[in-house]
């Protein structure tokens, strides 16, 4: 046998001071001045950069005929499959079709913008294989993050809710990265919160944030990648493409693409309850069934914020829906169990949007929707997976 010391690697210095930094309160005598960044939903810069950056449609496809370079070949080009199953189950009389992101090589949605971000930021200079990489994440960006960090060589922190699961930390540290825990009550801007964390680390270490949630190149994947696929995929027949809400990219760079591509395309969204992303602001304000009030706590992770991201353009919602924890839940095993795809906790809560929405709307036979199903089971075998 190897002897043990073998396996004793130092800890790397940036990470020893990442780690001493996640335990001191923030002190701006001795770190400066450091601040949350100004989020303010869509504006015009951040138009601006969305239309300058966008390079069309992305072809390709899964090389599967061919070997890959890489995993990185293996996000985006995810299936749609229709969900006839559950919607006899339920009684659903429209045709109900679903963009399955779990079939992305780090298992969700989010792998396309962390490789999007990450090639956009390599274009323009900003950073090269060997930097740091600094990123507040409810975990699937994360992933998605280590996941190019580690092929492409670049060292990836973490800044992570303490409610996000297990299974996502674990993922995360195979793929090399070092995961700092946060509250999960801290508000956004607060000096305990995640976002807050990634930027006195950013400034301390001389890292560099990409920033999910100001990012052009987050919505930028989702209007020059998903969206095409969904509208290739449906041959053009889409009458409502319902979706969650985290920062919004996806709901963002989907929308507007399906908009262009499709006439008449309705644009539903879906908030959790004790977030505040869904308009007019009243509907957050409590859910009369279970009494869960604005701000406070849930446990769907990955969607709703106490804040609006600046990704996040609320004008191409036609609708919104708001859930509850209990229905996503109940949701989720509903769809592993009826149509066998091993999706995560937030499809749950689109899913149960996508037919309160449908029954409340009697939306019927000749019509055709889509629902888009982000992350897998895999992050959740300890959570809602777990009887
Ligand atoms: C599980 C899950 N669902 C949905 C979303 C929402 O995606 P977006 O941030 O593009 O709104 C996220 C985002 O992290 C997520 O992790």
């Amino acid at each position: 046998m190897m002897p043990q010391s073998r396996f004793i690697a130092a800890v790397d210095p940036v990470i020893a001071r990442a780690r001493e930094m996640q335990k001191m309160t923030y002190d701006p005598a001795k770190e400066g001045e450091v601040k949350a960044p100004n989020y303010v939903g869509w504006d015009a810069e951040i138009d601006g950069d969305f239309k300058k950056l966008s390079v069309g449609a992305i072809k390709g496809g899964r090389p599967y005929e061919k070997i890959c370079d890489s995993a990185l070949d293996l996000i985006g080009f995810t299936p749609m499959v229709r969900m006839s199953r559950f919607a006899k189950f339920f009684d659903v009389e429209c045709e109900l079709l679903s963009k399955v992101e779990l079939f992305n090589a780090g298992g969700s949605v989010k792998d396309r913008i962390a490789k999007r971000m990450v090639e956009e930021a390599e274009k323009s200079g900003r950073i090269k294989p060997g930097d740091i990489l600094i990123e507040a994440t409810s975990g699937n960006t994360g992933v998605g993050l280590c996941l190019v960090s580690a092929i492409k060589g670049y060292k990836q922190i973490i800044c992570l809710p303490q409610k996000m699961s297990g299974e996502k930390v674990n993922t995360m540290k195979c793929l090399g990265a070092e995961i700092l825990r946060t509250p999960t009550e801290a508000a956004w801007d607060a000096e305990d919160s995640h976002i807050f964390l990634s930027a006195r680390l950013a400034k301390d270490l001389g890292g560099h944030v990409l920033d999910q949630y100001k990012n052009a190149g987050n919505p930028l994947a989702h209007y020059d990648g998903t969206a095409e696929e969904i509208a290739e995929q449906c041959e053009g027949k889409l009458d409502y493409m319902i979706m969650s809400t985290g920062t919004g990219g996806t709901m963002t760079g989907v929308a507007k693409k399906l908009k262009e591509l499709i006439p008449g395309v309705q644009v539903v969204g879906v908030d959790p309850y004790g977030s505040i992303l869904a308009e007019p602001a009243h509907v957050n304000d409590k859910s009369n069934r279970t009494g869960q009030e604005k701000l406070s706590a849930y446990q769907v992770e990955g969607i709703g914020y106490d804040f609006i991201p600046t990704v996040l353009d609320r004008e191409v919602v036609d609708h919104w829906v708001k859930t509850d924890d209990d229905e996503a839940f109940a949701m989720c095993r509903a769809i592993v169990r009826h149509e066998g795809l091993l999706i995560g906790g937030s499809c749950g809560s689109t899913v149960a949007g996508a037919y309160r929405f449908i029954k409340e709307n009697k939306i019927g036979k000749d019509k055709r929707c889509a629902v888009l199903l982000a992350d897998s089971s895999r992050n959740y075998m300890s959570k809602f997976m777990d009887d």
